[in-house]
């Protein structure tokens, strides 16, 4: 890795959770902070590549030198990455995507004159399912497989079907691994069946071994 490794590249990373809103001020989400998916954004950065952020809301700066999209729902999150995502050299889904939301929501905030309320939720779209299936040639994807169980078998089974080069998935069981921690303990999954398997160590140095990977394939790809 030379400090402007990725100069020329352009590359897309998601972060952080999305908000599903069911009236004005309450909505469904998940633990996300988003510290992984700006680590990536800010070492994509710093090794020289057009970066884009895609961000669902965070406390985080957006690292300097990203070219920063906040977004709020997954509906959102979808329409700007679809958007982006073609020219992409690289796309990484480090996003906490909701994988349902409020089938309405309240214009206004919704009183609590009755004991219960039923939300009823419906799916969003998976957006890395998507772009995996439009693909363009050469193009690397990778997406995050957070598992509380079997996490080798689902994060596998993820890589195929999402039609992704790489996934890094996160045992969630863990300690020190996961939604909002400052570290991470990661195993690295790749097409041709390798694994890395990491130890636990902060999120920037999570998204120098992610970056490195994609690094790597794309010189393979230029070799061939
Ligand atoms: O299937 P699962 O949600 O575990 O897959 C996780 C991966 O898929 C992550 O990379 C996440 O960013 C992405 N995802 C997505 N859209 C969703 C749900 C997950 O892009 N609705």
């Amino acid at each position: 890795v030379t400090p402007q490794s990725l100069s020329g590249r352009k590359i897309l990373v998601s972060a952080g959770p999305t908000w599903e809103p069911f009236d004005p001020v309450r909505f469904i989400t998940n633990p996300s902070s988003g510290k992984m998916g700006y680590a990536l954004a800010a070492e994509a950065s710093r090794r020289g590549a057009e970066t884009h952020l895609v961000s669902g809301p965070s406390v985080l700066c957006p690292p300097s030198g990203v070219r920063f999209h906040g977004v709020v729902t997954a509906e959102e999150m979808n329409r700007v990455v679809s958007d982006l995502a073609p020219a992409m050299d690289a796309v990484i889904m480090a996003a906490a995507v909701s994988d349902f939301r409020p089938e309405k929501a309240a214009p206004q905030k919704t009183k609590k004159d009755s004991n219960d309320l039923t939300v009823r939720l419906v799916r969003t779209p998976d957006i890395l399912d998507g772009l995996g299936s439009r693909k363009p040639a050469g193009q690397v994807l990778v997406g995050f497989a957070a598992e509380t169980e079997n996490l080798l078998e689902n994060a596998a089974e993820k890589l195929v079907r999402k039609n992704l080069d790489i996934i890094v998935a996160n045992d969630l069981t863990q300690p020190d691994s996961g939604f909002r921690c400052d570290t991470n303990q990661v195993k690295i999954l790749f097409r041709d069946g390798s694994i890395e398997d990491l130890p636990c160590m902060t999120k920037q140095d999570v998204a120098r071994r992610v970056l490195d990977r994609i690094e790597s394939l794309f010189a393979a790809r230029e070799r061939s």
